[in-house]
């Protein structure tokens, strides 16, 4: 099974993400699972819609964050967490990262884990990317059930610079030896890339960012997922 899913970041409105939504299940899924993240303004109940981020606490004192009791009136049971946007931009640690994973997972959610490291770290090669990526399962449950990793390089985020093939197969295959669960390539995926990534050995699927906003082009990676293994 293939899982395709769409990080909106902070694109599309509420009015734009109900639109996306209508026009993107004109089409057959077949065996893939699909997943949408729009901002938190967009949110509303449909099975495919998850959150880009929650806060680690039913509801409280933390302003700007939403929390489980506003993602359960939508009935959403799906959640991003640690996205290197958030880890970079935002300066969110691992511990504090760790606690949303136990919570959500606590809560039962699936979540869609995201890792990646630095240009800087692949730099030094394979064995230092490992050694990173270890630093970002620390408190982390590689068996949760309802896990999905996402290996996103940093520097292949937003980048319209993918990995190459080889370093996706190498990096997928480390990462399998901590887990059984499904692993997700990220970082510049497009639809010029997708077949062939999504052909690699480990390869599960692919979280899609910038590709993902023109519905047609989602669409279409859908078709293609459908077509693989
Ligand atoms: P991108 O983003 O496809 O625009 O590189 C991927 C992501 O951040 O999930």
């Amino acid at each position: 099974m293939q899982i395709v899913a769409a990080n909106f970041k902070m694109h599309k409105t509420r009015k734009e993400t109900i639109e996306y939504l209508k026009e993107l299940k004109k089409i057959d899924f077949g065996s893939v699972k699909v997943a949408v993240f729009p901002p938190f303004t967009a949110l509303f109940e449909d099975e495919l819609i998850g959150a880009q981020n929650a806060y680690p606490e039913i509801n409280g004192a933390f302003t700007g964050e939403i929390g489980l009791e506003q993602l359960s009136e939508f009935n959403i049971k799906r959640v991003l967490i640690g996205h290197s946007e958030r880890r970079h931009i935002i300066g969110e640690s691992q511990e504090f990262i760790a606690k949303k994973f136990d919570f959500y997972k606590k809560h039962n959610f699936e979540i869609f884990y995201c890792i990646g490291e630095p240009l800087d770290i692949r730099k030094q090669g394979l064995k230092a990317v490992v050694e990173y990526l270890k630093t970002q399962f620390v408190g982390i449950d590689l068996n949760y059930d309802k896990l999905i990793i996402a290996y996103e390089p940093v520097w292949a985020i937003g980048t319209g610079v993918s990995a190459s093939l080889e370093e996706i197969r190498e990096t997928h295959s480390e990462i399998r030896k901590f887990t059984s669960r499904p692993i997700l390539y990220g970082g510049s995926v497009k639809l010029h890339n997708i077949k062939d990534i999504l052909e690699i050995e480990n390869v599960d699927g692919v979280l899609v960012g910038s590709a993902s906003l023109d519905v047609e082009v989602f669409k279409e990676m859908i078709k293609i997922a459908k077509d693989e293994k």
